[in-house]
């Protein structure tokens, strides 16, 4: 090869190389002492006629510092790389995979924004187990045995046992009160479950949410203005909202609660003054005492809140409806 060639040549197989050995061999093949293509050409200077001698020598020495200098920064180069990487052979600077994960269900989100209003109206939440007996899902609510009114919450009843799943979530303030004294401002989140046909607006499972207060003089007036409060924090704008007469054994009076949305009124929840009999279960003299009790559907308020027009939609497990939040 002729010094012209070797320049060619050199930088190009120069800029392939990727590990050190493969640098050394490279440096050994053109520069080295013995018989580098470099140093076979300076040896065979002295052959040559003196103004090829001069022209080669001269173009020969250059590229030599060149190569050499070349040779050096090839070297910090993998010496770069090798850090980069490490000893694996994971390359860490390749960007990261990126992994799917999942949010929030609706109804969980709601149920947080609801949590929020009521506690800085400062309620505190309470849970209950979903699996209840007789005594607190009726007896303690004032509800009798064999009464027709228990025909209200349709029962799944557990097999051979006397338990069953909660079809409210009011058993909840007769665990309460059992353990606490008053005055006290409650919410009460939790599933409920009924045996009944599913259509647009009933499951046989949802969420309720409980609400209870108790002092010396709680009134009606208390419970529409922390309902109306309510409301207007959820929906970020002025609520209008009507009782209706209702019944409830565990309240008197008792009342179903509608709120406008647009033209139309829809029942969101029953309520009512909690009843003497409560009270005297839970050992409270209900001449001492007067407290508001509500129950919210939750599935409903978050159907309101995302337009939804059918609860199962909640339970579908269908990604399409769920990524949509
Ligand atoms: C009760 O469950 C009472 N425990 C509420 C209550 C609490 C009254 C405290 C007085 C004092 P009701 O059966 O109406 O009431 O249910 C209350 C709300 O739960 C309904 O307004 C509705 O929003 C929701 N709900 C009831 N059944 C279903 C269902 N199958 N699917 C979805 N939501 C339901």
């Amino acid at each position: 090869m002729d010094i012209y060639q070797i320049k060619k040549q050199s930088l190009s197989e120069l800029e392939k190389i990727q590990d050190p050995l493969e640098l050394e061999m490279f440096r050994v093949k053109y520069l080295g002492r013995k018989d580098g293509e470099l140093t076979v050409i300076l040896r065979s200077l002295k052959d040559l006629p003196l103004e090829k001698r001069k022209e080669i020598g001269q173009e020969a020495n250059k590229f030599r510092q060149e190569l050499e200098e070349a040779v050096k920064n090839k070297n910090k180069e993998i010496e770069n790389w090798k850090l980069k990487i490490g000893n694996s052979k994971i390359d860490i600077t390749a960007p990261g995979v990126k992994l799917p994960h999942g949010h929030l269900h609706p109804i969980t989100k709601v149920l947080r924004q609801v949590e929020e209003i009521f506690m800085s109206m400062g309620f505190e939440i309470v849970e209950g187990p979903d699996i209840e007996t007789e005594y607190y899902n009726f007896d303690a609510l004032n509800i009798p045995k064999e009464h027709p009114v228990r025909d209200l919450w349709d029962t799944f009843w557990l097999k051979d046992i006397d338990l069953l799943l909660r079809t409210h979530t009011s058993p909840v303030q007769a665990r309460y009160m059992e353990k606490h004294n008053p005055p006290f401002r409650i919410i009460v989140p939790g599933r409920c479950f009924r045996h009944e046909a599913t259509d647009a607006s009933h499951s046989h499972t949802f969420y309720q949410l409980e609400g209870l207060m108790v002092d010396k003089d709680t009134s009606v007036a208390n419970f529409k203005a922390v309902i109306e409060e309510f409301f207007k924090r959820l929906f970020k704008q002025e609520i209008e909202i009507r009782l209706r007469p209702s019944y409830f054994p565990f309240t008197e009076p008792s009342f179903e609660v509608d709120i406008r949305k647009n033209k139309n009124w829809l029942e969101i929840m029953g309520a009512g003054m909690v009843h003497p009999n409560v009270f005297k279960a839970a050992g409270y003299n209900p001449a001492h005492w007067q407290g508001f009790a509500f129950g919210m559907g939750l599935d409903r308020i978050a159907m309101m809140k995302y337009k939804i027009d059918d609860i199962r939609l909640f339970y579908s497990g269908d990604l399409r409806f769920l990524k949509q939040f």
